[in-house]
């Protein structure tokens, strides 16, 4: 085995198990439905069921990427998350229990906004080049939640996606160069009181634009390649919209002579499940690299961008090339169904759902069985959290 070429192998994705429409929240907001359907470019979002969270969601994304990588392969497993769930113990320790992960593996939770699964990529990509037998089992798993009546009420979201790195990886070759960009900004910020962000909107998406443009600087200081010579660009997408105008604001700060049309093809297949899932803040911009990978097009050989960026803010540009036969590993139409299983909720029971939050005694409490996926978070017994399986493995 050569550990010249390292990159992603497997990914997979899991979601809230109901649906909202936008349509279906725009009144109360006062808001006309277009200005979420085009101005944001956000159609849906998922929403929760009652014992669904972070460790349930990334360890559903986590199951068919596990089963088929093997479970004896995975040394590391990196779960990033700006969703925390307690203040020492990593949610991927959770996770390991019900993936049935052997005890040799080294587990950490990672944070940065919605910046850090993409850190956890480049450290699991160190530790493979170091061991090139071993494969890293890296979890994205967030729920979005701004409080209600807010403009940012509409591009909450909740989504996890897994993935798994090596050497001679299925999906996706990683290139060497990698562009860094940190400067301290509040535009977005969760104190350990509250379940909800506090979010400067439109100071975000400034300092969004600013942290990647500066990223990608890096990335062609580092011998990165010229906006040019790559043909796609995943981007992280809050809204899907921000990856449109990420890419204009891109093309133009490149100087890059690229027709509209293209750069439109360039970002387009990324959107499909973003659009209908809302912000899953970490695994966000890994999700818009699965719905391109599902795409019919045929990717091989192409040069792939990754832009991630986390509020606060950190940014990272970098590219990877699409391996031969990808489209084997991929998992033809399951993401699609994911999608369309969600039954939709109507603006009532979504309320009601969003103010379970925060629970009256969060020491103890009982969550009803409502999930479909393969694992639950029954409640809190003496401030422990209960989490099993669903269904036999
Ligand atoms: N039809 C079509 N488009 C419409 C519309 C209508 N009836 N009404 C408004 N729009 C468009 C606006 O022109 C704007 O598009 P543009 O930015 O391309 O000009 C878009 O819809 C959003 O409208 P805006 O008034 O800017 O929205 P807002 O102030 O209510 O809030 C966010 C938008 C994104 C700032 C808010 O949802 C938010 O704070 N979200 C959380 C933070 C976030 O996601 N940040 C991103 C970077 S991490």
């Amino acid at each position: 085995m050569s550990s010249s070429v390292i990159g992603i192998d497997d990914l997979a994705m899991a979601t809230g198990g109901f649906r909202i429409d936008l349509a279906d929240i725009a009144e109360r907001l006062g808001a006309d439905p277009a200005k979420y359907y085009r101005g944001l470019g956000q159609t849906e979002m998922s929403v929760v069921a009652e014992d669904e969270d972070i460790v349930t969601l990334g360890a559903a994304a986590a199951l068919p990427v596990v089963e088929r990588a093997g479970r004896e392969r995975i040394r590391t497993l990196l779960f990033a998350t700006e969703t925390g769930i307690d203040q020492s113990k990593s949610a991927g320790v959770y996770a390991h229990r019900l993936l049935g992960l052997p005890p040799n593996v080294r587990v950490v939770e990672l944070k940065q906004a919605c910046y850090s699964a993409t850190a956890a990529m480049q450290f699991a990509a160190a530790l493979v080049a170091r061991n090139p037998a071993e494969k890293v089992l890296v979890i994205a798993s967030d729920i979005a939640r701004y409080e209600l009546g807010s403009t940012a009420e509409p591009t909450q979201g909740a989504g996890a996606a897994a993935f798994t790195v090596s050497a001679d990886p299925a999906l996706l070759a990683l290139e060497p160069a990698a562009g860094v960009f940190t400067e301290d900004v509040m535009d977005f910020w969760r104190p350990n009181h509250r379940v909800t962000a506090i979010v400067d909107g439109h100071s975000s998406i400034s300092a969004y634009l600013d942290a990647v443009a500066g990223a990608f600087d890096d990335y062609r200081a580092q011998g990165g390649s010229a906006f040019e010579a790559i043909n796609r660009f995943c981007y992280h997408q809050p809204f899907t919209k921000m990856a449109a105008k990420a890419h204009q604001y891109l093309a133009k700060h490149a100087g890059a002579d690229v027709p509209t049309e293209t750069l439109t093809a360039q970002v387009a297949p990324t959107m499909g499940y973003n659009r209908r899932i809302g912000n899953s803040y970490t695994a966000s911009v890994y999700l818009a690299l699965l719905a391109l990978l599902d795409d019919p097009a045929d990717l091989t050989g192409e040069r792939v961008a990754i832009a991630s960026y986390g509020s606060g803010a950190v940014a990272e540009f970098l590219t990877g090339t699409v391996m031969s036969g990808y489209r084997a590993q991929i998992r033809n139409g399951t993401n699609e169904q994911i999608l369309a299983d969600r039954p939709r909720i109507d603006d009532n029971t979504y309320l009601a759902r969003q103010r379970i939050m925060p629970r009256s005694d969060p020491s103890n409490y009982g969550n009803r069985h409502e999930t479909r996926g393969p694992f639950r978070f029954a409640g809190v017994r003496e401030d422990q959290r209960i989490y099993e399986a669903t269904a036999p493995r």
